[in-house]
């Protein structure tokens, strides 16, 4: 009912209004003088210590929230992480012990596929930790610790809070690794603290100057019937949710790729008119990559794509070679993905509804799926 919606057109248009307090909710409570103490790992110590890698395994939108964890994770803690969907990892007879943390990510916590690899990695000696939305669900009863995603409820069956929930619940459970393990300056932790107490107020910037915007795209876009999105680095995991969101909710062809990659096949496909979401990175963090890309907006424009790019405040570069350039504010390292998700979020939903389509009740998916 509309009461339920509270006053939104839809379950989605709710849940990503939501997304700064489902970041905000995942922070409180686990925040103490700039560092990070996660009362419900008190005395999990040994989860963390014996370990020599991680594997995250997940479906879906959550699968993508584990590569964007992946690269902070590695950083801050010097553990190598691998990143794999839940129902390829039990089938190739993966290499896990009790050096290996198995880290799951689900929204439900009751995706079936998800849960058999958690199963799977008990019984072989890995330890297991479940980063989950639902209270008491079967995954969290199932894995040795859990750190709660508080998203709130997801109706809405494309999971757009949860994901940046997910995403913040990661970068938690890192920084408390690197704590434990001693391998993060006190002083260093604590400006990721501080990067990851500003995103609810930078994420509902963008909700309030870019959304309207990113509709009226949307609207002049309902006849597209292929999108693709390229990003590099946290910018590649994002790109594919991008394109999952598409394909999800509007039914047209989309496809995300990671930007190094153009010229090794995906640069074939541009025609003229082909919409390009491009998101860049930071020059600030990284003159390097930004150039790159850069560079690979100025091929695919050669060619004739339309580009609309995803960049941040006051990066000047962009602004000549793209179509359109949609702002997010500035963040630190390994940060910006909470934010230049947000507009393609609100690109898929405003694509969908110009369709006339269900956001909520996508055709031929389910919220959970609860068999394998
Ligand atoms: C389904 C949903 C997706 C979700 C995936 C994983 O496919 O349609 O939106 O990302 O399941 O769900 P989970 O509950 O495990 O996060």
């Amino acid at each position: 009912s509309a009461a339920d919606k509270g006053g939104w057109s839809s379950f989605m248009a709710k849940e990503v209004s939501e997304e700064p307090e489902a970041v905000a909710n995942t922070l409180r409570g686990r925040i103490r003088d700039g560092e990070v103490v996660i009362p419900e790992l008190d005395g999990l110590d040994d989860l963390f210590t014996g370990i020599s890698r991680i594997i995250v395994i997940a479906c879906g939108t959550a699968a993508y929230a584990g590569q964007v964890g992946k690269y902070a994770i590695e950083q801050w803690t010097r553990i190598p992480v691998d990143v794999e969907l839940a129902h390829e990892f039990r089938y190739r007879d993966p290499v896990i012990g009790p050096d290996t943390l198995v880290v799951s990510i689900s929204q439900s916590g009751e995706t079936m596929d998800t849960l058999m690899a958690v199963k799977y990695a008990r019984e072989h000696g890995a330890k297991t930790l479940s980063i989950c939305n639902t209270q008491g669900a079967t995954i969290p009863r199932e894995s040795d610790a859990i750190v709660y995603t508080h998203a709130g409820p997801e109706v809405a069956v494309a999971s757009t809070k949860a994901f940046v929930a997910q995403v913040t619940a990661l970068y938690l459970m890192g920084l408390h690794v690197g704590r434990v393990r001693g391998v993060v300056p006190a002083d260093e932790a604590a400006a990721h603290v501080a990067e990851l107490e500003a995103i609810p107020g930078k994420i509902a910037q963008i909700l309030e100057r870019e959304q309207p915007r990113i509709e009226q795209f949307a609207h002049w876009m309902a006849d597209t019937r292929s999108v693709l999105f390229l990003g590099r680095h946290v910018g590649y995991p994002i790109a594919l949710e991008g394109a999952l969101k598409l394909k999800e909710l509007a039914y047209i062809h989309a496809e995300g790729f990671a930007a190094g990659e153009l010229k090794h096949g995906p640069i074939a496909l541009i025609e003229p008119g082909q919409p390009v979401f491009v998101i860049v990175p930071s020059p600030r963090q990284s003159a390097e990559m930004h150039k790159k890309v850069i560079s690979s907006i100025e091929e695919i424009r050669a060619r004739g794509a339309r580009v609309i790019a995803i960049a941040e405040e006051g990066d000047a570069a962009v602004l000549p070679k793209a179509d359109e350039v949609l702002r997010i504010p500035l963040a630190g390292p390994f940060f910006e993905p909470l934010l230049a998700v947000v507009p393609l979020h609100i690109f898929a939903m405003g694509l969908a509804t110009a369709k006339g389509l269900d956001v909520d009740q996508p055709r031929n998916l389910a919220k959970s799926v609860t068999v394998e």
